[in-house]
């Protein structure tokens, strides 16, 4: 009996939306466990093999925590797992690994849980909403998440191509959180609420253009993280010039997510590929319905 599941990648924060918007992407982490005599992994893609062979994956780990939580005992996995999502590099790797473990508990220890109930799992273990949000749900997802209370919607996000423009560096998440104020003031805490107000419905309503203007006037974040990323300027100067309609960070990068309509794509590609210290893919937004 074989348990097999494919959890795509995500792209955090669109500009704004800070630790509230993701969109899910057609990178993929999959698994396929079965019962062992102990807990084992075997990656199928070398760059994995950094990543722990026991109970210390993050997958089993996550998988342990909810048996431990619900008080249940989860039976010893061998596991097989393949990724084409680049770790530590801002497209959620870690979010679609804690993801899997969620769907290897509720497969084995028959939870039967609802998306919802998967999302608040995954939220209290990783803090906020916007990588493994989507993962679950698909699509565009716009959550709120603090201290037990979620609330959530999801959307299509039909006639757009993206293209992620990886770097060969990593960053680490924890670390790019600490570059980023503590507080901000009223006057840009109101501003960027309002911002991302009108974006949501822009998006909702599939104007990209001004969705894609809106996403880059981000004073939560970005400004803090581009100096990070050193290649950011040079991409998004490049990508816009060529018809692009926003580029942004992914997550907390250092890969940069840039948003096209679906006739501007290739030229765009075409125009990014001489920014040659990143790997350029067009990737689409994934919808698991
Ligand atoms: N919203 C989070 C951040 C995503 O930007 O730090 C991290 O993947």
């Amino acid at each position: 009996d074989v348990f097999k599941k494919k959890i795509p990648a995500s792209s955090a924060n669109l500009g704004l939306g800070f630790d509230s918007i993701g969109v899910a992407v057609d990178l993929f982490l999959t698994i396929e466990t079965q019962i062992s005599n102990a807990f084992t992994v075997e990656y199928k893609n070398e760059a994995l093999e950094v990543l722990e062979k026991d109970e210390d994956n993050l997958v089993f780990k996550t998988a342990l925590k909810i048996a431990d939580d619900y008080k249940k005992t989860l039976p010893k996995l061998h596991m097989i797992m393949d990724s084409d999502i680049p770790l530590s590099h801002g497209l959620g790797s870690s979010s679609s690994a804690i993801v899997a473990g969620i769907e290897i508990a509720n497969y084995y220890l028959d939870l039967n849980l609802s998306d919802y109930e998967k999302v608040m799992i995954g939220c209290r273990i990783e803090g906020h909403p916007d990588n493994v949000g989507p993962c679950i749900t698909g699509g565009a997802f716009v959550g709120y998440y603090l201290k037990e209370e979620l609330y959530y919607y999801h959307l299509n996000l039909d006639n757009l191509s993206l293209i992620v423009s990886v770097p060969n560096y990593e960053i680490n998440t924890e670390e790019a959180r600490e570059v980023l104020p503590n507080a901000y003031t009223r006057v840009e805490a109101v501003a960027q609420n309002a911002l991302a107000n009108v974006m949501i419905l822009a998006l909702q309503n599939q104007d990209y253009k001004l969705m894609g203007k809106l996403m880059m006037k981000d004073a939560f974040h970005e400004p803090y993280r581009q100096p990070l990323i050193s290649e950011f300027e040079t991409l998004k100067e490049t990508a816009l010039k060529n018809g692009a309609l926003a580029t942004v960070i992914s997550g907390a990068g250092p890969t940069v997510l840039t948003l096209c309509e679906v006739e501007h794509v290739d030229r765009v590609l075409d125009k990014l590929k001489a920014i040659d210290s990143c790997q350029h893919k067009i990737v689409n937004v994934y919808s698991n319905k």
